[in-house]
């Protein structure tokens, strides 16, 4: 086994949308061939921070590591350069679209070919789509026919094929039942086993838990702890994500003393 480097890395960062502070002081990290969960409720701040990490908006305050560097982007653009690939719960998929033109859609090998081989990607997708242990008979469907279980694992495959170093999910498990769910979660362990390190976005403890290295649970823009897997049992984390009211009094506290200001 290689060992365990951290990919990414943040130093109490913090985010203000005019009176509102979204991300107050968040550290966290994320290694290489592991899974980081970000845990809370709506609007905790989670998609803040996914939105920091993945460069669509910077940080105002505090430090973000990429590779040990300190970095402040502001282009997904360069989060991409970086090897950092985001999927989005509304994925960027077309769903009258086959399952191979979706996997190949945007990416280089695309625009590098003057004419595209088309049984060369067919066979990638399937060989690609395969190695994640996803099982799709037909790759000419439309990726409107897959169940949203699989279409969250063509994206997820779609980008460890591109190269994605670190992979972040947007609740792509919130949209789903049980079992569909349970699919998604066995694909985020596929991708981690590939080296890639992933960040899970979930509101779901229990979704979180089976495949979690690390758990790093916001609420209101306050971090309630970031906790290794031996550090945090699953009742511990629910308990942990349910209760907090002391800090729920806290960050209110601290949000009237702000706009008072
Ligand atoms: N672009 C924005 N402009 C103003 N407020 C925002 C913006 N993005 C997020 N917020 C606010 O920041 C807080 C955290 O939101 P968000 O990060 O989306 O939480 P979560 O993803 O955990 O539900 C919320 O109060 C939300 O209304
Ligand atoms: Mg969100």
């Amino acid at each position: 086994m290689t060992p365990q480097t951290t990919l990414l890395q943040t130093r109490d960062v913090g985010k203000t949308f005019g009176s509102v502070v979204a991300l107050r002081e968040v550290s966290m990290s994320l290694e290489t061939g592991s899974v980081t969960c970000v845990l809370g409720d709506n609007g905790a701040g989670k998609s803040t921070l996914i939105k920091i990490l993945s460069g669509v908006h910077p940080q105002d305050t505090g430090e973000y590591l990429i590779d040990g560097a300190p970095v402040r982007m502001s282009s997904p653009r360069e989060a991409l350069d970086r090897g950092i690939a985001t999927v989005y719960q509304d994925l960027a998929m077309i769903p009258l679209m086959s399952v191979w033109r979706n996997f190949f859609l945007g990416s280089e090998p695309m625009k590098s070919l003057r004419r595209f081989d088309v049984a060369a990607a067919r066979r990638i997708a399937r060989d690609e789509l395969r190695r994640m242990g996803i099982d799709i008979r037909d790759v000419d469907q439309p990726v409107g026919t897959l169940s949203g279980g699989e279409r969250q694992s063509v994206a997820i495959a779609r980008a460890v094929y591109l190269g994605a170093r670190v992979l972040i999910l947007d609740e792509p498990t919130s949209a789903l039942g049980v079992k569909q769910a349970g699919v998604v979660l066995r694909y985020i362990a596929q991708a981690r086993d590939r080296g890639v390190g992933v960040i899970f976005i979930t509101h779901n403890p229990h979704h979180a838990y089976p495949v979690g290295d690390r758990f790093l649970v916001l609420k209101r823009g306050v971090s309630l702890g970031e906790y290794g897997k031996a550090e945090i049992s699953r009742e511990e984390l629910t308990q942990l994500m349910a209760g907090g009211a002391e800090l729920d009094e806290l960050a209110h506290e601290l949000q009237r003393n702000e706009s008072t200001l």
